[in-house]
């Protein structure tokens, strides 16, 4: 080696994005509403009370998006599909406009060269299952099968890589427990039962993705950002590792292991996961590769009585989420799912920055903090892949600025700049460098790395 950072051929070089954040069109052609809208229209909840009804409007502007996409050179892009387009009411009645949407996208993409990587759910659950009980009720999971059968046979033919979850964290514990996302619940004991039943979905999905899609590559997005002591105080360690099981093992460990973690359920008590006969070898069925959303890392220190307590980082560099740029969190968490977990196939499945980029006098969007991040993960990324982990594709969150859940569209994360007004897409100076970046298949020599 001489000290250049390749990438091996075949590597899937792409951008990712989710329904409700981009699409718009949410009263269009029969779409059912979904708990994002509910959330938006609560007063309080979103930052501005932005919403998600017309976002980036790519439910119209799809064909420009994907022009874009061939001059950026992806060969995949990452986008999720809105259950409630599918199925309005969640259960029963289905939506062809619906599907025959998600048809065209597949084809327009397919015929431009880029590879569909699909996510069957990406935080938008039908209202209506939300006002039965939502994900702490099995009846979700249920419905969440019977919606991927139906979207498996409409697409499988074309579709290889599905995602059937991201960040099973973010749906049941931010939207129950912490209520910071849709639906807003603060409630322990209904984010434990729905932490399980999201798992339970996906497992049921795995099966029926296998049937209804051959030689489908089958995965589910989780997230991770690895947690560190604040010092190595054994007080301080174990509140690290408790921060860890509830953030990181209690979604690796099910799906990975077939098991909850024990030290994970002893702190729950009595409320403890609903598990019935089964579910866990279904949680566990084997999948094909774990997706990676990674884009900082925790510190963590023993509060007075030994639980975790986030410690803010210091004297380090920030995104405007406020999260520390630690790149090499990314490799130790590639690291950890092949070493520890024994996964065999790995892609990034997000990873990206937000900051605050202004359109200058000349038109352009200058954003060298998010190349400089781009730079330091991926460089991370080349190492864990020069070291032997299977890392088999990256994609940057997110292609275009877009609709930040409580945030609205305050921050932006976009390789395209978009100009809400008009819903113009301008191509930032990063969207450039990732250009040139997947033309050459290997990141620039450091030195060369634009600051
Ligand atoms: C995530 C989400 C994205 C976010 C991104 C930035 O999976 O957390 O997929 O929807 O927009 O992570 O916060």
């Amino acid at each position: 080696m001489n000290g250049r950072t390749d990438f091996p051929s075949g590597f899937l070089w792409g951008a990712a994005t989710s329904a409700y954040q981009i699409e718009g069109g949410t009263d269009e052609d029969g779409r059912g509403a979904s708990i994002w809208d509910t959330f938006c229209a609560t007063p309080g909840k979103v930052q501005n009370g932005d919403t998600g009804a017309i976002a980036c409007d790519s439910y119209h502007r799809y064909g420009q998006d994907i022009a874009l996409m061939r001059e950026l050179g992806l060969n995949a892009f990452r986008f999720s599909i809105a259950w409630p387009r599918i199925v309005p009411e969640g259960r029963g009645r289905v939506n062809e406009p619906g599907l025959d949407f998600y048809d065209r996208l597949v084809d327009e993409l397919l015929a431009a060269g880029i590879r569909p990587f699909v996510t069957l759910y990406h935080w938008d659950l039908p209202q209506a299952l939300e006002d039965a009980g939502g994900w702490p009720e099995r009846a979700t999971a249920e419905a969440f099968a019977e919606y991927v059968e139906l979207v498996a046979r409409r697409l499988g033919d074309r579709v290889r890589h599905w995602v059937t979850h991201n960040e099973p964290y973010c749906s049941s514990w931010l939207g129950y427990a912490v209520g910071v996302h849709a639906p807003g619940r603060t409630d322990e004991a209904a984010a434990v039962p729905a932490a399980h039943h999201v798992l339970l979905s996906h497992g049921l999905a795995v099966d029926v993705l296998r049937r209804e899609s051959r030689d489908a590559q089958v995965g589910i997005v989780l997230d991770s950002w690895p947690v560190y002591p604040l010092s190595d105080d054994p007080r301080d360690v174990e509140a690290a590792w408790e921060a860890d099981g509830f953030r990181n093992r209690l979604f690796f460990d099910p799906v990975l292991r077939g098991h909850y973690p024990e030290d994970v359920l002893e702190r729950l008590g009595a409320t403890s996961p609903p598990i019935r006969n089964g579910d866990l070898a279904t949680i566990a069925a084997p999948i094909d590769f774990v997706g990676l959303n990674n884009y900082s890392r925790t510190i963590i220190a023993a509060n007075g009585d030994g639980g975790p307590r986030n410690v803010p980082a210091t004297d380090a560099p920030m995104t405007a989420m406020g999260w520390e740029i630690y790149p090499h969190g990314i490799y130790e968490v590639l690291a950890r799912l092949h070493g520890e977990y024994g996964v065999g196939s790995l892609y990034v499945t997000e990873n990206g920055a937000a900051f605050p980029d202004v359109r200058g006098h000349d038109g352009r969007i200058e954003d060298p903090e998010r190349i400089d991040y781009l730079a330091q993960y991926l460089g991370a990324v080349a190492r864990a892949i020069a070291d032997g982990i299977p890392v088999h594709g990256y994609f940057v969150w997110s292609l275009l600025d877009n609709f930040e859940w409580s945030h609205g569209y305050s921050k932006r994360f976009g390789l395209l700049y978009v100009d809400y007004p008009t819903l113009e897409r301008i191509p930032k100076s990063s969207f450039y460098w990732y250009r040139d970046l997947i033309g050459a298949g290997r990141l620039p020599q450091p030195e060369l790395v634009v600051k």
